[in-house]
């Protein structure tokens, strides 16, 4: 008998058995059922699962729980110490065993003139500082006080990193800096290996008033430091101008290693630092996001703070049965592990938040997709589902008809603005509150059908209309009063609290990512034996490898 099958066995009682027992029961029923129509019992059961916190509202009425089933999570999530070890979190113990280290991502957006908890005093008091540094460089920047190596004031920022030190200033620069009137200066990201991103910059920026931003929290990042390194040659070949002037002027550096910053040519005023005790995907709130503020100026960045550490208080104090990430994490873990749904869809009704779906991959399926458990035993159920998506009216086009009629189950994330602050002629704006209402539209009518299915048919058509329509993939609508920096601070910190609640729920260290090591040690020494520095293929471990190997020397020659 393996372990998975133990733990539902009937005789022992644990909030997990009961949870799995629970769960093979409620296989009988549907979403369209427990939705039910009209009745009031299923009014109540919807107007008991929204919430609304400041301009986010959070919807899980079309998730596949009854209140009892959210009873059993509740018990669960205090079964695992849920309270001790948020406050563990919170008060900067190592919650981060592999690593040694805390986790207090929480301390970087800590206000001035509160009083952080017992044991994040320093770390906040370390982030306000650097903090204080970051402002000083972007008033630099803004009023022109910021000089190319040739004399010329900045016009462009490329703010080049990867993975966490990408995603989330990228994700905020759209999301807030959709329109050149809410940019005070323009910023480019980059982030593939490759340097396609940055072969059309280099053709089209001055090079004379780019500022480059390298930031990485390790220092040590191939795809980070060939980019740089690309970047520098460019400027200092266009501006005729050696690379050692070059990173005196117009480089800035943002990592937690400022010796190898340092060693790298980059003077100290130049450098913006946050400690090990922030991880890479949870790092936007750091000088990392030096970018954002940049282009959108010291209010909007403190804004975005300030929506993310208003989240952090609610996680502190609101009780589990009205806390939003707790929340999120109980049914996404609750879709994972006891209904086996194994992907969860992010589909954002609003093209501004492109990046959102890449953003949080990152930050969950990072966190939590491993199988070894803190006590180092293997974990057996899926932790973490895939995560993917793309802008949702975007892929009513493409890939829906598949989660329509084919024969899979998903569960999804909406997120959808209710309305846009819009400065244009009365003709324009109306025919843009046209586009949004049409949004709208479109995503409750998608969060609908995924729900019911073929019962979201009206009457009038049944028998009209193809049916087959699958139903029964639960989601969430999360609706955002405007897409502005508290709700975006709010909504990112929102779902990294949910990947700690999940952490906790499955006994997974959430800060480290060991199983992206081996990877980059295998393309080093691919590397090597590309650019021929070493002989022989002896060290491939494949055949299939050690032919590619030879068709692409072949067409390199
Ligand atoms: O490859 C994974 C990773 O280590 C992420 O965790 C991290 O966000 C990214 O690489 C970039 O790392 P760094 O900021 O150290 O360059």
């Amino acid at each position: 008998m393996n372990s998975s099958t133990l733990s539902r066995s009937p005789r022992t009682y644990t909030p997990v058995n009961a949870l799995y027992a629970h769960a093979e029961q409620l296989q009988a029923h549907s979403l369209s059922d427990l939705l039910g129509c009209d009745s009031s019992s299923a009014q109540q059961r919807a107007s008991a699962l929204a919430f609304t916190f400041g301009s986010l509202h959070v919807d899980i009425s079309k998730q596949r729980i009854t209140p009892h089933t959210l009873k059993l999570l509740i018990d669960w999530a205090h079964s695992c110490g849920l309270q001790e070890k948020r406050q563990a979190l919170f008060s900067g113990q190592k919650v981060n065993t592999s690593e040694r280290r805390e986790a207090l991502h929480m301390a970087a957006r800590w206000p001035k003139h509160k009083t952080p908890p017992e044991g994040m005093e320093a770390a906040a008091a370390f982030c306000q500082q650097q903090q204080l540094r970051l402002a000083d460089m972007v008033s630099r920047v803004h009023e022109g006080r910021w000089f190319g190596a040739t004399g010329q004031a900045i016009t462009d920022v490329v703010h080049i990193g990867v993975g966490g030190s990408d995603l989330g200033p990228k994700l905020i620069s759209e999301a807030l800096a959709d329109r050149p009137s809410h940019q005070k200066l323009s910023v480019h990201y980059v982030s593939t290996m490759d340097g396609a991103q940055l072969l059309p910059l280099m053709e089209c920026l001055n090079p004379a008033t780019t500022l480059l931003v390298l930031a990485s929290k390790s220092f040590t990042t191939a795809d980070t430091q060939f980019n740089v390194r690309t970047a520098l040659a460019w400027l200092s070949e266009a501006l005729e101008i050696d690379i050692s002037t070059i990173c005196h002027h117009q480089l800035v550096g943002v990592s937690s290693k400022p010796e190898k910053m340092t060693e790298f040519g980059i003077p100290k005023a130049h450098q913006l630092v946050f400690k090990d005790w922030i991880g890479g995907r949870f790092s936007l709130w750091t000088p990392i996001g030096v970018s954002v503020a940049m282009q959108l100026g010291m209010e909007q960045f403190n804004a975005l703070l300030a929506g993310a550490h208003d989240m952090d208080q609610h996680f502190l104090d609101a009780p589990l049965e009205e806390n939003l990430p707790t929340l999120l994490a109980l049914v996404g873990a609750w879709n994972c592990q006891f209904l086996n749904i194994p992907t969860h869809a992010v589909l954002p009704y609003d093209g501004r938040l492109k990046s959102l779906a890449a953003y949080l991959q990152q930050l969950e399926m990072e966190s939590n997709g491993k199988s070894v458990g803190l006590d180092g035993r293997s974990v057996n159920h899926a932790t973490c589902p895939i995560m993917w998506g793309d802008v949702g009216p975007n892929a009513q086009h493409a890939f829906y008809q598949l989660l329509h009629q084919g024969g899979h189950t998903v569960s999804a994330d909406f997120v959808a603005v209710a309305k846009r602050d819009v400065v244009a002629t009365d003709e324009v704006s109306s025919a843009l509150c046209a586009q949004e209402q049409l949004t709208l539209a479109n995503c409750l009518a998608q969060s609908q059908l995924f729900a019911l299915g073929d019962d979201a048919i009206p009457a009038s058509l049944r028998g009209h209309m193809a049916q087959g329509y699958r139903g029964n993939h639960p989601n969430s609508l999360l609706l955002l009063k405007e897409l502005d920096a508290w709700g975006i601070g709010a909504l990112l910190a929102l779902y990294e609290h949910k990947v700690f609640v999940q952490s906790v729920l499955w006994n997974l260290n959430p800060f480290d990512q060991p199983g992206v090591e081996l990877g980059k040690q295998l393309a080093t020494s691919l590397y090597e034996m590309l650019a021929g520095e070493t002989l022989g293929h002896n060290n491939v471990k494949d055949p299939s490898t050690e032919q590619l190997l030879c068709k692409i020397n072949e067409w390199r020659q």
